[in-house]
């Protein structure tokens, strides 16, 4: 909601002043809260001097000290005419010294937009993105995103640099835990469902934030998974697979996007204009702006493009990029260029107005300062740790359940073994916001809470997360011994995933294979457990474990999740979002490739070329019968409607939910498409014994038509198929 009221920017902390009626007169128009935002931008953009206009374009950072006796320091470092900072702290305080400063000291009082990193939460940290599209339910991922912004906007933070929506299928690639997997259109989705998290239907409310739809674009396609490299994307791939999802974020309003820092086949992200004008403003017709990454326009140097950082500045600005985050290229030698007739006022005068149509549309003019509150106010409600378990619950992927073993039923003594089992950091995985290690439920103390009363619990450490100590081991078996089943749990630093965090290998460093593989000695059922950023190869720990249950990294409210999944209070309902390879070798392997022209060969001659687990696999302690897909019509004309139900029961003895994938295949096309593409998911509760209607209302162009290297639409006559679970069914398009 629009606040009402006539208000001026330069009132301290958050208390709106109304003007008097002189006042009225003589205030500029772009401080009338009443004013169209449009009129507002115009009449500050015809005050505004070169230099003023340019620091709107720039952002530096602060705060990384949060001792508050630093604050007049990090103040007086700042210019107050500055565009933007990254808020490193959690203080109000902080922040609206510095604002105070913009509103009171800069000539014109233009508030500055704070933005930070809140990937999968602020301070209540969520599982890691790639866990979250593993529970293919974006409602529930909206609510934690939009208490990532209640606590983010209470603590100062204007922006967010989320959601990051590059696909990815390469797991060697650290950052492919900050994506919602391999599939163009579910990141699509995700997108859209945390930029209505974040922003609401109204970014100027109080426990709102901008979006900021990351790395635009193709980063997720870095060469052998190494972080920051070379990216070969042909234009059809970057249509197919790549900006899908940001079109889709877009659509949703997202107010800012942030350019890449690879290499696109010769123009890098920062410096593509193909990218970010023609594709995002001209044909998408997005408003807001875009800032770069981390130096990523200085970084034009370095991938050889540019051979000055004001040549740098050039290419980034000329392409398209508003804001340049830490290269201080714009503010350096934007006003020279000028000059110089190489960048015109016209761009900066339209660059300057995308900063600023955001910053009103944030309400900052009205509201330039954060109310002071408590942590306990802002930090853990009750309501945001709910959805914190709900979403780590149903993010969790039942990969493997050998004879029923979980949930644990008659299970007296479990030892509960390995180096996560009392981890705080490790749960919250990268980019954890301001969570800290002692806000985390740990997984033993889960369990204990969980099976007081039913089972005595028994824990050894066993072995670090890496090295090659052994000495754990013996105490580990013994208690692997004295038990009636081993909860066994493995998995990631959380410095081993996000930014430059690539590994060669996506195995488990050997000395937790080799803990698990001495546990076996004690000749008790094993549940592994899983804590990790990324899709694991797990063929030397998959034989030996009788359940396997994928946790990833769940942040601060997982444990009890985990141990209600074994306790089978929770029944499992994830499901991956991106493929397990059988090993690091068949990398890159994920659902929806091309096909081959010789499809019964090709096959490696040393290991099998299926993945482990599948995208979309995922068990479940009850079972679901699907009836017959059934299209509302076989043969269809261009302009007429098609739809899809299929009806599926739960003849299990307990209630489940369960996602249905709806995928396409076009056999023949005069571009050719993948195996099979996602087009529409759905999750619902289905109770045991009840049946549930699951339906597709296909858009024919959408879902059955196709881009071509220049993002034109086609929608071709002839066969489809529509396929669910093991089943298809075909569909005749005619003219
Ligand atoms: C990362 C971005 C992040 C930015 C600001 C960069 O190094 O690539 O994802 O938003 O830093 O922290």
């Amino acid at each position: 909601m629009r606040r009402k009221g006539l208000t001026f920017g330069v009132c301290l902390l958050g208390v709106a002043c109304t003007l008097s009626a002189k006042d009225i007169k003589s205030a500029p128009l772009y401080k009338d809260a009443e004013a169209p935002i449009e009129k507002r931008v115009d009449d500050l953009l015809a005050r505004m001097t070169l230099e003023e206009k340019i620091l709107q374009l720039n952002q530096y950072t602060m705060g990384r000290n949060n001792n508050v006796n630093n604050i007049g320091e990090e103040v007086k470092k700042v210019p107050a005419e500055i565009g933007s900072l990254i808020y490193y702290d959690t203080n109000p305080t902080l922040r609206n010294n510095v604002q105070k400063k913009a509103m009171e000291e800069s000539r014109l009082g233009i508030p500055i937009i704070f933005g930070y990193d809140a990937i999968h939460g602020f301070r209540t940290v969520y599982p890691i993105s790639l866990g979250q599209a593993c529970s293919w339910n974006p409602e529930l991922v909206e609510k934690a995103c939009a208490v990532t912004a209640q606590e983010a906007r209470m603590s100062g933070v204007d922006w967010t640099f989320s959601p990051m929506i590059d696909v990815a299928r390469d797991p060697r690639w650290g950052r492919v835990a900050e994506g919602y997997g391999e599939d163009p259109y579910a990141n699509g989705v995700f997108a859209a469902a945390s930029v209505r998290g974040y922003q609401g239907d109204d970014m100027s409310a109080e426990d709102r934030i901008a979006a900021c739809l990351k790395h635009y674009i193709g980063y997720g396609a870095s060469e052998a998974g190494r972080d920051y490299v070379y990216t070969e994307i042909s234009a059809q791939t970057l249509w197919d697979t790549y900006l899908l999802p940001y079109e889709m974020g877009v659509k949703a309003g997202a107010a800012t996007l942030m350019s890449s820092f690879n290499d696109i086949s010769g123009i890098p992200g920062s410096a593509n204009r193909y990218t970010m004008t023609e594709i995002l403003k001209e044909r998408w017709g997005h408003d807001g702006f875009i800032v770069s990454d981390w130096g990523a326009i200085e970084q034009l140097k370095n991938q050889g493009l540019a051979a000055s950082k004001k040549e740098a500045a050039v290419y980034a600005f000329n392409a398209g990029l508003e804001m340049d985050m830490m290269s201080h290229a714009y503010d350096r030698h934007m006003k020279e260029l000028v000059e110089e007739g190489k960048i015109t006022m016209a761009q900066i005068d339209e660059s300057v107005r995308r900063v600023l149509r955001v910053k009103f549309r944030l309400g900052l003019f009205e509201r330039p300062y954060t109310p002071t509150t408590t942590e306990k106010e802002r930090f853990f409600r009750p309501q945001s740790m709910d959805i914190a378990a709900q979403l780590a619950a149903e993010s969790m992927v039942l990969l493997k359940n050998e004879n029923g073993l979980l949930p644990l039923v008659n299970k007296k003594k479990i030892a509960v073994i390995g180096p996560m089992a009392k981890n705080g950091w490790d749960l919250l995985g990268s980019w954890c916001g301001h969570g800290k290690d002692t806000d985390v439920a740990m997984l033993y103390n889960g369990l204990v809470t969980e099976f007081a009363g039913t089972a005595e619990l028994r824990y050894a450490l066993g072995c670090n997360t890496q090295g090659n100590n052994r000495k754990g081991f013996e105490e580990a078996l013994e208690a692997a011994r004295w038990s009636d089943v081993v909860v066994l749990c493995l998995g990631e630093m959380m410095t081993w995933s996000g930014e430059n965090a690539s590994r060669s290998s996506i195995a488990l460093p050997q000395i937790q294979e080799e803990l698990a593989k001495e546990l076996k000695k004690a000749g008790k059922p094993v549940v592994l457990i899983l804590v990790n950023g990324r899709p694991l190869e797990l063929n030397r720990l998959e034989p030996i474990s009788d359940a396997i249950l994928e946790i990833w990294q769940p942040g601060v409210n997982g444990a009890v999740p985990m141990a209600g999944i074994l306790s089978g209070r929770i029944n499992p309902s994830g499901k991956l979002a991106m493929t397990f390879p059988y090993s690091t070798g068949q990398i890159p392997i994920y659902y929806n490739r091309r096909k081959s022209g010789r499809g019964h060969q090709g096959f490696y001659k040393d290991i099998t070329s299926d993945p482990l687990y599948p995208f979309g696999h995922g068990l479940s302690y009850t079972e679901f019968k699907y009836g017959t897909v059934t299209p509302s019509v076989t043969t269809v004309k261009r302009d007429g409607s098609l739809s899809v139900e299929v009806s599926v029961s739960n003849t299990g003895k307990r209630d489940g939910l369960e996602t249905v994938h709806w995928f396409i295949s076009d056999p023949y096309c005069s571009i050719t498409r993948p195996v099979k593409e996602l087009k529409h998911f759905e999750k619902q509760l289905i109770k045991a014994g009840e049946t549930k209607v699951f339906r597709f209302d296909v858009d024919l162009e959408r879902d059955l038509g196709f881009v071509d290297g220049n993002g034109k639409r086609f929608l071709e006559i002839g066969e489809y198929y529509i396929l669910v679970k093991d089943q298809k069914v075909k569909i005749e398009l005619i003219d």
